[in-house]
């Protein structure tokens, strides 16, 4: 697993959205109608500015998401498709409105189908269907949730309906007016081994309050109360967080990991970027 470790919120963001990474992997895959891109999304603030630096690049033409297919990770149950604070109006809001994705290529659970469990079975029958996903996009909730698996979820779940845990409530009533009576109580989401067989898994961990979920899930084992944890059994897992987030860290955890990059950068070149098992060149001095 990489741990990329950048100085604030922003310049996270660059570096999945802007400077390479979600850009990249895109460019190098070539995408088309055949063979899309198949791209798994958060909702969340985690997202948001990586979102805006991939449509600033989409409108200076830098990337093209024609031939990308997304799946999202979760939308709450009962709340309606074009409410505020569903998940589909934020995705459409902070993302899909502004870039040249085709509607059909958008996959989002729907949280008030008549039958929630074929809902599920279907969202994994589809993602099959496409081939599964390339690169899955993450945040974490500060008790170590990826997508809504919340503490105690299996690590082999697959999509299903979950109750919310009272803290991710709580968390989630800024988005509801302060008002846990109208969060909803319940979610669709992926599970985690939905997540895990992606080929790619990146997580964006940013804030000092997911720090101490950053240090059990870097320093301590695999663990169902830290389901984001699982990433440790991932082939392809990579976490982009923030100097905040690293406060719990050993600090030589984080030059362990900070050493690890920078003999990348300078050996291998910031431009193999897929670099997780895949070098397509070395320098000129090293052949
Ligand atoms: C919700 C979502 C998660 C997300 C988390 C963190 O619980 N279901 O997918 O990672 O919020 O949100 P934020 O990025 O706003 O901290």
């Amino acid at each position: 697993m990489r741990l990329i470790i950048r100085q604030d919120y922003d310049e996270v963001s660059t570096y999945v959205g802007k400077s390479n990474y979600v850009k990249e992997r895109i460019s190098q895959f070539a995408p088309t109608p055949d063979r899309p891109f198949v791209l798994g999304l958060p909702t969340g603030s985690s997202p948001v500015a990586t979102y805006q630096k991939l449509i600033a690049l989409y409108r200076e033409g830098q990337v093209s998401f024609e031939n990308v297919v997304t799946f999202n990770m979760d939308e709450y149950v009962g709340l309606p498709r074009d409410h505020p604070e569903s998940y589909h109006s934020f995705m459409w809001n902070n993302l899909f409105s502004h870039i040249n994705i085709k509607p059909e290529g958008v996959n989002i659970l729907d949280g008030n189908a008549p039958d929630l469990d074929e809902e599920c079975k279907r969202f994994e029958a589809k993602i099959a269907l496409v081939g599964g996903i390339e690169l899955f996009l993450s945040g974490i909730g500060p008790d170590g949730h990826i997508a809504f698996n919340e503490p105690g979820s299996s690590l082999t779940s697959r999509t299903r309906v979950k109750t919310l845990a009272y803290e991710t409530i709580i968390a989630n009533t800024r988005f509801f007016d302060g008002d846990v009576a109208k969060v909803p109580k319940l979610a669709l989401t992926v599970g985690v081994a939905t997540i895990m067989d992606a080929r790619e898994v990146m997580v964006i961990i940013t804030g000092a309050h997911k720090a101490i979920a950053l240090g059990k899930c870097i320093e301590e084992g695999v663990s169902h109360m830290w389901t984001v944890s699982a990433i440790q059994l991932h082939p392809k897992g990579m976490i982009v967080c923030d100097e905040d987030a690293t406060l719990e860290l050993h600090v030589k955890t984080v030059k362990y990991f900070k050493s690890i990059e920078h003999v990348h950068h300078a050996l291998i070149g910031s431009e193999n970027i897929s670099l997780q098992g895949n070098i397509f060149s070395k320098r000129k001095h090293e052949q």
